[in-house]
């Protein structure tokens, strides 16, 4: 029996060096140091050893014991470095090159309008926004555009009638920021309406018009509105106003020039260019060799507005503009079509970092 407990004994550290995994460690542990395991037993059947033996005996079931024990704990730790070693060079490879980081960026537009605003602030502009639904009396009627004008013809709407309370709403998208500059001087002369404060606003925001796209209109596109209301405001003021804009907005050698031209809301109304800034006035493709660039249109408040928005016009007067920020950016960036801007093609977006 006790050459069968040695057999064992090398059995169980020969066993020990083919265990590979932890499951195979714990059925090795119960095999070779469990209570039924040979060594265990042997203890328990010490007392058929003869008396004068047993010391030696028991000492070396102890040390077969003690041994197997070591033994376990020594491949136990092995298969924990080894487990922890393949760990790192699996999940942790510092060579590796780090993945790419995209941040969001603004759309063009948005960084055109935000220059835009900027120079305004800068003048001492305030920027107020008003809505997108706007109702015909203040995308239309409010602005010296009576229903059947043939002005309306030049802003094909996207017309949205609304029932509510038995009625209908002639709701629609706003064709221009204008509606916006009865919105504002109603605010403003609400403040006091006995003597109305004066005006100095920018109004950013989306346009829709129902027309064909090609590649220079859309159905939709931002506008920005510039809104100036006091006493004694004149012509001169949205000349020099505008100038200094362009300068500042193009670089201060830019030239100007203002055109005759005609809205309802404004008398008298003008367009304004700039000097070509690709060719320098010299003449290309972008300017279709003419030198200048239009880039908005304005005029003085048509007195018929100023009193919409509750504006004396015997005691004040005032300027406004308008501009198309999508047409800015494609003169600035070359952009042929304006298709571009709302197509969502993420090539466009990764040129403007
Ligand atoms: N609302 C005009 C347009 O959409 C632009 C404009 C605004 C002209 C203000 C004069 C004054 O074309």
């Amino acid at each position: 029996m006790w050459e069968e407990l040695e057999g064992k004994f090398q059995e169980a550290l020969e066993a020990l060096k083919q265990v590979q995994d932890e499951a195979a460690l714990e059925a090795w542990r119960v095999r070779y140091l469990g209570r039924k395991s040979p060594i265990m037993q042997a203890f328990s059947r010490l007392k058929e050893v003869p008396r004068e033996q047993r010391p030696q005996v028991g000492r070396r079931i102890n040390e077969m014991r003690d041994r197997l024990t070591e033994a376990y704990e020594a491949r136990k730790q092995a298969l924990e470095q080894e487990k922890l070693q393949r760990a790192l060079q699996e999940t942790l490879d510092v060579t590796l090159p780090g993945r790419p980081a995209t941040p969001g960026r603004f759309h063009p537009s948005t960084r055109t309008i935000r220059r835009i605003l900027r120079i305004f602030a800068e003048m001492g502009f305030q920027v107020f926004t008003s809505r997108e639904v706007e109702l015909d009396e203040y995308n239309f009627q409010l602005l010296n555009i009576p229903p059947h004008h043939p002005a309306r013809d030049m802003q094909d709407t996207f017309y949205v009638d609304v029932d509510g309370d038995g009625e209908t709403y002639p709701v629609l998208l706003r064709t221009h920021t204008s509606p916006g500059q009865i919105h504002a001087m109603r605010f403003y002369a609400s403040l006091n309406p006995e003597d109305p404060p004066p005006i100095r606003v920018v109004l950013p925001g989306m346009c829709f018009r129902y027309e064909q796209i090609t590649a220079r209109s859309e159905i939709q596109f931002t506008q920005i509105e510039g809104l100036v209301v006091g006493r004694q405001v004149r012509f001169s003021d949205l000349k020099g106003t505008l100038t200094d804009w362009a300068r500042r907005m193009f670089g201060p050698q830019v030239r100007t020039r203002f055109r005759a031209s005609h809205f309802p809301f404004t008398e008298p109304s003008a367009e304004m260019d700039v000097e070509c800034f690709l060719c320098q006035g010299k003449g290309c493709s972008v300017c279709k060799y003419t030198g200048w660039l239009e880039i908005l249109g304005c005029g003085m408040v048509h007195p018929t507005v100023l009193k919409n928005g509750g504006y004396d016009p015997e005691k004040y007067t005032g300027f406004a503009f308008g501009m198309g920020p999508e047409r800015i950016t494609m003169l600035l960036h070359h952009i042929q079509d304006i298709r571009f801007f709302w197509s969502n093609d993420i090539r466009l977006l990764r040129q403007f970092d």
